[in-house]
């Protein structure tokens, strides 16, 4: 009985047939215990030289089991810690990122020139009093200028603000005389326009400014050439045609050479090799002296620009809609990273 319960044992793989194998010859209805019950035919004399023989294969079993059943749970635990490995050279799962807007994107790079130019960021707000829209930009009421730019009103005296111009007030009002000041001040602006693939009735302009002593038209050129050439490429050059506003005086009306067609002529530039960019000009020394700055002493010139066309020429968008109907087949095409 011992060799063949321990030779069978050697056979046996994994808990059921293990547990199989102790029922057949250490539980209560095995083989061993059928002996042990059988040991009252024997003579007294005989009993206890049986019993104690069949108390040692029992310990004997007993102790192969256990070996054997330690074995067998520490494959099981292997091939559970196998099946279950995970394998970290794996590449990780890819979320779901977004990313900044185009518009948005040209704002901070339009910042991030300004700012190394030593411009500091300021901003006004969108709905704005008839006064620093217009009035302390010397267009008074009944101004045919005032027709330039067809306005939203929420009342007599409030309106949304049709450009960024008004936070140039603001900002000198609240300086109050203090100069050096340079400022650039990004923003939405709102015009009565029919919407088509140039003209929103709801656009973002840049508003400049720089006030201080001794500044002059060669400043403001100076830092428009800069600009140009740090946001469009160094073989730019701009060019500076006379204008009219209000508040400005001389006014000009900036041109930026076309780079696509190398000068020769395209449809970007209509074949003239220059582009309109924006309106500038020095400080109307009213609205200097409006804003609390004296004129005698104190001079300035300021510029804005559409974020929406310089971010249209950047990057060869042709519908001005498409900044805002928020397409994510348009807007994706602008992740800086993959
Ligand atoms: N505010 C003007 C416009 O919206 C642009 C401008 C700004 C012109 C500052 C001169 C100086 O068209």
């Amino acid at each position: 009985l011992r060799q063949r319960a321990l030779s069978e044992l050697a056979t046996r793989e994994g808990k059921e047939a293990l547990n199989e194998w102790r029922v057949q010859f250490l539980g209560k209805k095995g083989e061993l215990t059928a002996i042990l019950r059988g040991m009252g035919q024997l003579s007294p004399e005989e009993r206890p030289v049986i019993g104690q023989f069949v108390n040692e294969v029992r310990s004997q079993l007993e102790e192969a089991f256990a070996e054997k059943e330690n074995l067998v749970k520490k494959e099981e635990r292997e091939r559970k810690l196998r099946e279950q490995a995970v394998d970290v050279t794996l590449p990780g799962r890819k979320l779901p990122f977004g990313h900044e807007h185009p518009l948005m994107r040209t704002i901070r790079e339009m910042e991030d020139i300004f700012i190394g130019l030593g411009f500091e960021i300021a901003e006004g707000p969108v709905v704005e009093l008839d006064y620093y829209n217009f009035e302390a930009l010397n267009l008074p009421k009944n101004h045919p200028a005032r027709d330039m730019q067809d306005t939203f009103y929420v009342t007599d005296e409030i309106l949304l603000r049709t450009h960024t111009s008004p936070v140039q007030v603001r900002t000198m009002e609240k300086k109050k005389g203090d100069v050096p000041l340079r400022i650039v001040c990004p923003g939405r602006v709102f015009r009565r326009d029919d919407d088509d693939a140039t003209h929103s009735h709801e656009f973002t302009q840049l508003e400049g400014l720089v006030v201080d002593r001794n500044i002059r038209m060669s400043d403001l050129k100076g830092i428009l050439l800069a600009f140009a050439k740090q946001m469009f490429g160094q073989d730019r050059e701009i060019r500076l045609r006379p204008s009219y506003f209000p508040f400005t005086e001389p006014s000009a009306e900036v041109d930026l050479s076309c780079g696509s067609c190398g000068g020769s002529g395209c449809r970007v530039c209509k074949h003239t090799g220059w582009i309109e960019i924006l309106g500038a000009g020095m400080v109307h020394p009213r609205v200097l002296e409006m804003a609390g700055y004296d004129p005698e002493i104190y001079r300035g010139f300021a510029f804005g620009m559409g974020i929406e066309r310089i971010a249209m020429m950047k990057y060869g968008v042709d519908d001005i809609r498409q900044f805002y109907v928020n397409d994510v087949r348009f807007i994706h095409q602008f992740k800086t990273w993959s």
